[in-house]
């Protein structure tokens, strides 16, 4: 099996911060629009591991060294000869809030000093104020802080559609509701198949950015 899910180390979240970067490119190009570019070191932003992805790094090892896990799948299936020799590539993430743990990077996308000059700082402070609160008219009725909440789910591009983002979900729900818990999210139009094959159902619909999104729960009585 070249795909093998594993918890994520301290290692790979730049990694992430790429995947992520790649993943999203409509809320990548929003966040940080070229106006806020220009006059940089790099205009073009064409580095690999430019704010955007430092940005998106430092975000999620914030959340992870705080209590958010985080698994990667690995593709294990490069390289040729000894077995023990192949070198696993890093093809996509979830990141997840347990039941109980506040997100600590409430306001303004994180504390002041992990917010580059290039990024948009209007448009994050409204994305950290609007999204819990959509969040919160959809769920009414359930009782969230008792859940576990996907924080974020992103397979690269050129990986997609092999079965690594319904490996990550499916890990995280077992998980979940071997525990007994239920599982939320707020998902991309992309996402919401997914999520819909897996027997989620959604609570609630809001726009975001021009694109709509959708609250979703799953709930073992409900599937
Ligand atoms: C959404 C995403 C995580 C799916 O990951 P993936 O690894 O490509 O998905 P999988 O290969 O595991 O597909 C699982 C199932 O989901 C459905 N699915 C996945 N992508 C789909 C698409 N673009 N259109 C329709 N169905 C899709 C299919 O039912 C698929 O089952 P199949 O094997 O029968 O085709 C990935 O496309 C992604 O990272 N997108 C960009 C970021 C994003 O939107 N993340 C979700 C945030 S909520």
């Amino acid at each position: 099996m070249p795909l093998q899910l594993r918890p994520a180390t301290e290692g790979d979240f730049l990694t992430l911060g790429r995947i992520s970067k790649r993943a999203f490119p409509h809320a990548s190009g929003l966040l940080f629009p070229t106006h806020l570019r220009q006059g940089t070191s790099s205009p073009t932003n064409i580095s690999d591991d430019d704010d955007e992805v430092r940005w998106r790094a430092a975000r999620m090892l914030s959340r992870w060294k705080l209590g958010s896990p985080a698994y990667v799948v690995v593709d294990v299936s490069g390289g040729s000869g000894d077995p023990s020799n192949k070198e696993e590539v890093v093809v996509g993430f979830a990141q997840w809030q347990e039941p109980g743990v506040k997100d600590p990077l409430k306001a303004r996308g994180g504390a002041p000093h992990l917010l580059p000059a290039t990024l948009d700082q209007d448009l994050i402070a409204d994305l950290m104020e609007r999204l819990p609160s959509e969040e919160k008219k959809a769920m009414e009725g359930y009782e969230t802080a008792d859940m576990y909440y996907l924080l974020m789910l992103a397979v690269d591009p050129s990986h997609q559609r092999r079965g690594v983002g319904k490996m990550l979900l499916r890990h995280g729900i077992d998980q979940a509701t071997a525990e007994g818990k239920k599982v939320y999210l707020t998902a991309t139009p992309e996402g919401k198949p997914l999520y819909l094959s897996h027997g989620m159902k959604q609570t609630g619909e809001f726009d975001l950015f021009g694109i709509s999104n959708y609250v979703m729960v799953y709930d073992k009585e409900c599937s």
